[in-house]
């Protein structure tokens, strides 16, 4: 067994975890300080060099910086494009499918992120039919339902990896080998696993790949990614578009879309510069670190605060079983405990994380974070609800 990581060598690059015990990595992971170099130096460039700077790394950012994510989950070079985020990429996605034949079936489950949702109902209007899979207990949908939603009718699965909720780990090798079998496309969102989970779009045999940077990446905002495999990318011709997908931008030509060769086709128009250069300090220490290393400590720190926290009463939403699980715990509540005054209390000591409705209290460790911090937590969440100190922050519905 190799050894597990250090965070004390990771902790000196993340200004706010001296300051604050961050364990809310699945929403906003921690702003490694070789953005604010990063940020300085796109500044630099457009004050000094101007117009030029188009040129001179502007214009390809969206390939260049797609390059360096892409790693992450073993893409080759030229198949990761840049986009602001996962609801515009499936919007690009579904502008380039055909639902007016009998294959128009859209099978996700309903434990996807709802901005996915949104994006695909909205194809109904062009023919698509959706099949969502309700999750059982806690959410959990079991694989073989998934499976069996997956039919020759079926046009494309649009999918979360690790669902938001209650973390659990979808198989998705089981569900490209079986949309592959029946001809239905995969695309994976690998916002909740890219940067924890280990994802290998080669061994996977994926389709498409997309997801942000905001959490486990430590990118921010504005950095959605978009894999997909060479052989399908040719096949793609997004009706969102625009000139940046064109394969001569710079010759202005009149008329249809004449789309570029490679990942170029699915963009549109002039690329977020800023937000692909400032993700790339959180991509490189990711690749510093190694995924498995991340996976590894991340799987050790949540066994050890499942222990603690079911030793003091409190019950997991979701998998118990860590390799069932993305990088979060969710914690359940009584009935009559308020998940939002939890987390304002948490927040007074200094300990940052999230709650969700009909789940609980989201809680991750990251590459960056100590055991202590976590069991720590544990004391803090106990005590607020052995001496009912949360019924203090509880606030007025109007009010939140
Ligand atoms: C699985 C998943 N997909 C997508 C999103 C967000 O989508 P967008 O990039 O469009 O904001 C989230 C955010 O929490 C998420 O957890």
């Amino acid at each position: 067994m190799t050894a597990l990581l250090d965070p004390e060598v990771w902790r000196k690059r993340f200004p706010i975890v001296g300051e604050t015990t961050y364990l809310v990595n699945h929403s906003l992971g921690a702003m490694p300080e070789g953005v604010y170099e990063r940020l300085r130096g796109f500044a630099e460039q457009w004050a000094t060099r101007g117009v030029r700077a188009w040129a001179e790394g502007w214009w390809d950012s969206p390939i260049d910086v797609g390059n360096v994510v892409g790693k992450i989950m073993n893409a080759p070079e030229g198949t990761v494009a840049m986009h602001q985020n996962v609801s515009i990429i499936q919007s690009i996605i579904g502008s380039s499918l055909d639902f007016s034949g009998p294959r128009n079936k859209v099978v996700y489950t309903d434990q996807n992120f709802p901005t996915n949702m949104y994006v695909w109902e909205g194809f109904k209007r062009f023919g698509a039919r959706i099949v969502s899979v309700p999750g059982e207990a806690d959410g959990l949908v079991p694989t073989e339902r998934l499976l069996e939603a997956i039919d020759e009718e079926t046009l494309i699965v649009p999918l979360s990896h690790v669902c938001f909720r209650n973390s659990y780990l979808q198989d998705a090798q089981a569900v490209c080998e079986r949309a592959r079998e029946v001809g239905a496309l995969v695309l994976l969102d690998t916002y909740q696993s890219l940067g924890t989970v280990p994802v290998d779009v080669q061994a996977l045999g994926v389709d498409m790949v997309c997801g942000g940077s905001v959490k486990w990446l430590c990118g921010g905002p504005g950095a959605g990614y978009l894999y997909v495999r060479p052989d399908v990318m040719a096949q793609l011709t997004p009706r969102i578009t625009g000139w940046a997908g064109h394969a001569a931008p710079f010759a202005f030509e009149l008329g249809e879309q004449r789309y570029a060769e490679g990942a170029r086709r699915l963009l549109h128009g002039s690329p977020a510069v800023a937000a692909y250069v400032g993700a790339l300090p959180g991509y490189e220490t990711v690749l510093e670190v190694g995924v498995q290393a991340i996976r590894a400590w991340s799987v050790h720190l949540n066994e050890a605060l499942r222990a603690r926290l079911e030793d003091r009463g409190f019950g997991i939403f979701g998998p118990r079983d860590p390799s069932l699980r993305g990088g979060t715990l969710t914690v359940k509540l009584r009935p009559d405990e308020d998940g939002p005054a939890f987390v304002r209390a948490l927040e007074r000591q200094g300990i940052l994380v999230d709650h969700r409705p009909e789940a609980g209290i989201r809680v991750s460790p990251h590459y960056y974070t100590r055991e202590d911090e976590l069991l720590a937590f544990a004391e803090a969440l106990f005590e607020l609800r052995e001496k009912r100190t949360w019924t203090e922050h509880v606030q007025a519905a109007a009010s939140y």
